[in-house]
């Protein structure tokens, strides 16, 4: 029997696949659900920097209310990250009670000092590790890509000093240089880079005329994205690789780690088929594993990851010229 034990940014995991930050991991009796059905470990549902200010200022409306002047000046200099959080901060310390696998905490803020503040107060609530969720849309056109690039490093840059629980990076797939950025986020010392981070794209109702939110659920096949960038950057990051984008079944979780990802992250298929799901990605992991006489995840991750296959043509243009010619 294959053994699938590995470990995540220094932490020992049962087994690579870990459920991705989704309503799915907000609440800690689905996230007991989930460890039961065989989850290595979880990260939990993103607390956005809007959530933390829609938060305060309610709290801010409260004190407002009835509270003598003074003590409201002495509460209200570092409110924003005292109590605006606090539910966020208080589920974490619950789903840490309620299992035990590794519990990865999610942050998506756009200032940095909230960033480190929240940092902090996760890492004390309980938390094993963060995830840096930088879903970061510039909307700006005065700000060069390089500007945006480097609000991202000093991101990391900073929290890496407020905490000393592992830290991972979750990253869009639209930079201009993959290979730079990760490389240099590997160098400031993310503990890992996830790859990629899934936007939710606004929609066009033809009938209302109006933009429509959908829930973007991944298909199989998104997950040649990932699959590519991270067997592309294996050799040049000394960091741990998460995978995350369209792994819906044993194959694609064999594929990740094939390229060279230490876990994968599944998350689309929970939704469509449930935490039933989980079991049949280990289970039909651990079968071809000793099909092929695997007996670890060390005898083959990695094996497809791009220097293997011989003068790093495998999955850069060598690839795209072969389906051009083909198709001639
Ligand atoms: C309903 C839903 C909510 C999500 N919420 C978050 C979130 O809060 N933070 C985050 O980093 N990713 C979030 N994601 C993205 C997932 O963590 C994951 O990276 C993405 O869905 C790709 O994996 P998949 O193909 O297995 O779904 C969400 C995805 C879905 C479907």
């Amino acid at each position: 029997m294959a053994d699938l034990k590995t470990t995540y940014m220094g932490i020992p995991i049962e087994n690579p696949l870990l459920v991705g930050a989704s309503t799915l991991t907000i609440r800690p009796e689905k996230v007991k659900e989930l460890a039961d059905a065989g989850a290595g470990g979880v990260v939990l549902k993103s607390i956005f920097e809007e959530q933390i200010r829609a938060d305060v200022a309610e709290t801010y409306e409260e004190l407002n209310g009835g509270m003598h002047p003074e003590a409201y000046q002495y509460l209200s200099a570092d409110l924003p990250m005292q109590l605006g959080p606090a539910q966020y901060l208080k589920r974490i310390t619950k789903i840490k009670a309620a299992v035990d696998i590794p519990v990865i905490a999610s942050i998506n803020c756009i200032t940095r000092a909230r960033w480190e503040a929240f940092a902090k107060q996760a890492q004390s609530a309980g938390a094993d590790a963060l995830e840096l969720n930088i879903y970061d849309v510039p909307d700006d056109p005065d700000t060069p890509g390089a500007e945006v690039e480097r609000r991202h490093l000093d991101l990391l840059t900073g929290v890496k000093a407020a905490v000393t629980i592992p830290v991972a990076v979750k990253i869009g797939p639209y930079y201009s240089s993959i290979l730079d950025i990760t490389r240099r986020l590997s160098r400031l010392g993310a503990d890992a880079i996830v790859m990629f981070n899934r936007f939710f794209q606004p929609d066009i109702d033809l009938s209302a005329l109006a933009l429509k939110a959908s829930l973007n659920l991944s298909r199989p096949e998104d997950m040649l994205l990932p699959l590519r960038w991270v067997a592309i950057i294996r050799d040049l990051v000394s960091c741990d690789i998460s995978l995350t984008g369209g792994v819906h079944d044993w194959r694609g979780a064999a594929k990740a780690i094939l390229a060279g990802a230490n876990t994968f992250q599944v998350c689309s298929v929970l939704y469509k088929k449930g935490p039933g799901e989980i079991a049949s990605i280990i289970d039909g992991l651990s079968k071809w594993m000793d099909e092929r006489g695997y007996g670890a995840l060390d005898d083959f991750q990695g094996l497809m990851r791009e220097r293997n296959l011989g003068d790093n043509r495998g999955f850069e243009r060598a690839q795209y010229v072969k389906a051009l010619v083909g198709l001639e």
